[in-house]
């Protein structure tokens, strides 16, 4: 196989510090391209500390790579700019985008007030709005760009106490999907990865999920979480961002070195020109029924697949 390189081009991966971050720019920077981006701090957001950022781009320099650490928070216009900045004043362009910067903070839906809601929304959705828009421009006038977002299957599948998180996370799907709309017809890509790794963040979820399900739930767990090192979910990140990735608006679920695609799928689903609720009890089964679905691949795809259904029959 030939090896698959990113010479002469730069990634911004956010929360590069640690977990998965620092194993997709460690990559990435192997492969030829340079940058990293961390805030620091715990993994429910409290504190900050550009320690771990410093740390990755050391790591990446004392193995013969080029990397320069930036501690902005991404979730600000103005810290998005910044890190972006740091890449253009350092090697004039940017090429590659990771959205991966996040933090959780789990509790049932009752107590999920305000200022548990806010900061995550802060840091998945708005982050990655404010770091893609100032690299969207560059990509644009390049007409060249890669854009990875990282998303989950907490908000995608559902996981209870996630309410804040899962939000957030499934907002960046939106995201995705719209600026992949947005790149038809220009060489922009953008996808999304689901993954699942053994970070801290990992660890603060299984911690969290044990308190109301089992105390022995990590116990059971452990042999599965030895598995999942975070380096095997960043050849997928790595692949969507490299030029020869051919997909766009896509969703990738990886964990321990399994791939997968999560995709939005439609049922053929049922008409009726009269419908009522009695139709809809009636015809449940037949509107749910999987068989015969189909994957639109836009709204436009999806509103031609309701035209055929009701005009053309
Ligand atoms: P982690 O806690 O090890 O790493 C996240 C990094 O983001 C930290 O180094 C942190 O300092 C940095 N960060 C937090 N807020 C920031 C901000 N405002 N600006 C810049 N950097 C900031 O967690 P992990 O597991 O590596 O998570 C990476 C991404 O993957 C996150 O978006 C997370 O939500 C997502 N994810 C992880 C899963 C897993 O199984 N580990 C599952 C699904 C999604």
């Amino acid at each position: 196989m030939n090896e698959l390189r990113f010479d002469g081009q730069v990634a911004v991966v956010t929360g590069a510090g640690r977990g998965l971050g620092r194993r997709h720019a460690l990559l990435l920077a192997e492969r030829g391209a340079r940058v990293v981006n961390d805030l620091g701090g715990s993994v429910t957001g409290a504190g900050s500390g550009g320690d771990p950022a410093i740390d990755t781009a050391e790591e990446i320099r004392n193995s013969g790579g080029q990397a320069v650490a930036d501690t902005n928070s991404v979730t600000t216009p103005e810290g998005g700019q910044a890190i972006i900045d740091a890449a253009l004043e350092t090697w004039g362009r940017v090429d590659i985008l990771v959205n991966n910067a996040g933090t959780v903070g789990d509790a049932a839906f009752d107590d999920m007030t305000e200022d548990r809601l806010s900061p995550l929304v802060d840091v998945h959705l708005k982050g990655a709005f404010f770091v893609t828009r100032p690299a969207w421009n560059v990509m644009r006038r390049q007409n060249f760009g890669r854009i990875v977002n990282t998303c989950s299957a907490a908000g995608i599948l559902g996981a209870p106490r996630m309410s804040n998180y899962g939000a957030a996370k499934t907002g960046l799907i939106g995201l995705t999907r719209v600026l992949a709309a947005e790149a038809a017809g220009l060489d922009i890509k953008v996808n999304a990865v689901a993954p699942v790794a053994a970070t801290r963040m990992m660890d603060y979820s299984m911690g969290s999920a044990a308190e109301i399900d089992s105390p022995q739930a990590e116990e059971l767990m452990r042999p599965f979480l030895d598995r999942l090192d975070p380096a095997l979910v960043s050849p997928v990140v790595a692949f969507l961002a490299h030029a020869q990735c051919p997909v766009s608006g896509e969703i990738y679920t990886v964990g321990g070195g399994h791939v997968s695609r999560f995709f939005i799928g439609r049922t053929k689903g049922y008409y009726n020109p009269t419908l009522s609720i009695e139709d809809v009890h009636a015809h449940l089964d037949q509107i749910r029924d999987p068989a015969e679905h189909t994957v639109p691949a836009g709204a436009a795809e999806e509103m031609a697949d309701i035209y055929q259904a009701i005009i053309a029959g």
